[in-house]
């Protein structure tokens, strides 16, 4: 197994290396590779230092696998140029999600489509992940017709440079912005740019990306996304209207039973999901569980998880343990 990690210098990189290690991911030869700025620097896996390399040499090696998170520009030019050489390539960035023949997999709901010939296969979107998480298992018990989310996401989400300008203020340093205000003792209601219809593209994300997923366009979501100074993992308020009803309980149960999630809902104990403490973990965590009294048939329920970890690296070596396992690649 020869694996790129394209983007290896970035906070997705870092976690991917971690995610690869921790799992024992089989692999013969490691090729990191970033931009041009980073090609020489030394970065050590399993105690080993590697030289990162860039994109032509990472090509002229054909890597079985190619994990990419180097932004969407990366992606659209490189992708096609692993793809070319045999490579499957694993996408992080929003460039192909949407593409009517390319696939956008979270193991747990739908890795079962995967074949051969998928040679660009994308990752979703970090707040998409937690969300549908948490949704596929409720759908298919009681069918969804509409969603409600509002996310207070992490700076971790936007990269290296967010988390320097959070870490700046509040030490009172001035230096480069990755946001248009602070966001220290702030909350941006702008996640990603604007499209033309007034939402953010990470809006639009989550309203498109769980009918791809769940391979059903009768269900509709709407998102408001808020950027807020943490950095251990998105959170979401997430209101769903089913067509049918349902009994708290079994909700609770049927979260509980889902692989990759993890119930932390006791309102006599305080127990409920938080960021601080999702940081470093894989699983959604769901709490807040309740029926929202406004209409029938509606649940209310929080849900958080590590953007960097389910939300981006471990969904993305889960794809390619997938492949290896299945012997797709
Ligand atoms: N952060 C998250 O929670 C999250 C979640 C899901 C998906 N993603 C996606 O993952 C990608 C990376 O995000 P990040 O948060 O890790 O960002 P980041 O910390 O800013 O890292 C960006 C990485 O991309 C590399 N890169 C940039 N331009 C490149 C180029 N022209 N050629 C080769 N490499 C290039 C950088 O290399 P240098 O160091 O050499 O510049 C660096 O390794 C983005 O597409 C993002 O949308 C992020």
């Amino acid at each position: 197994m020869k694996l790129a990690l394209v983007g290896a210098t970035g906070m997705v990189g870092e976690v991917m290396m971690k995610v690869l290690d921790e799992r024992n991911f089989p692999i013969d030869e490691l090729l990191l590779v970033a931009s041009e700025k980073s090609v020489g620097k030394e970065i050590s896996f399993k105690r080993k230092n590697h030289k990162v390399i860039g994109l032509e040499e990472a090509v002229a090696a054909r890597p079985n696998i190619a994990l990419f998170s180097a932004g969407g520009n990366t992606s659209l030019e490189w992708a096609p140029k692993f793809a070319e050489v045999g490579t499957t390539v694993i996408d992080n960035s929003s460039a192909w999600r949407m593409e009517a023949d390319k696939k956008l997999i979270v193991p747990e709901i739908n890795a079962h489509l995967l074949t051969k010939e998928d040679k660009i296969i994308a990752n979703p979107n970090c707040s998409t992940i937690q969300l549908v998480m948490a949704l596929a298992p409720l759908h298919k018990k009681y069918k969804m017709k509409r969603v409600v989310v509002s996310t207070y996401q992490s700076v971790s989400g936007t990269g290296l440079k967010a988390v320097q300008q959070m870490e700046n203020e509040m030490a009172g340093v001035k230096g480069e912005m990755a946001y248009p205000y602070p966001i220290h003792k702030n909350a941006l209601p702008h996640c990603d740019v604007f499209e033309a219809n007034g939402y953010t593209k990470e809006e639009m994300k989550l309203a498109r990306e769980p009918q791809k997923i769940l391979d059903d366009r009768t269900f509709s979501v709407t998102a408001t996304a808020v950027r807020i100074p943490t950095a251990g993992g998105h959170s979401e308020a997430v209101n769903v209207q089913f067509e049918n009803d349902f009994e708290l309980g079994d909700v609770r149960k049927i979260l509980h039973e889902t692989p990759g999630i993890t119930v932390q809902d006791n309102p006599d104990t305080n127990t409920y999901p938080m960021p601080m403490y999702a940081h470093d973990k894989d699983e959604v965590f769901v709490g807040r569980i309740r029926r929202d009294e406004s209409q029938p048939n509606t649940l209310n329920m929080w849900i958080v998880s590590d953007n960097l970890r389910k939300g981006a690296a471990t969904n993305a070596v889960q794809i390619a343990e997938y492949l290896v396992n299945n012997k797709l690649v």
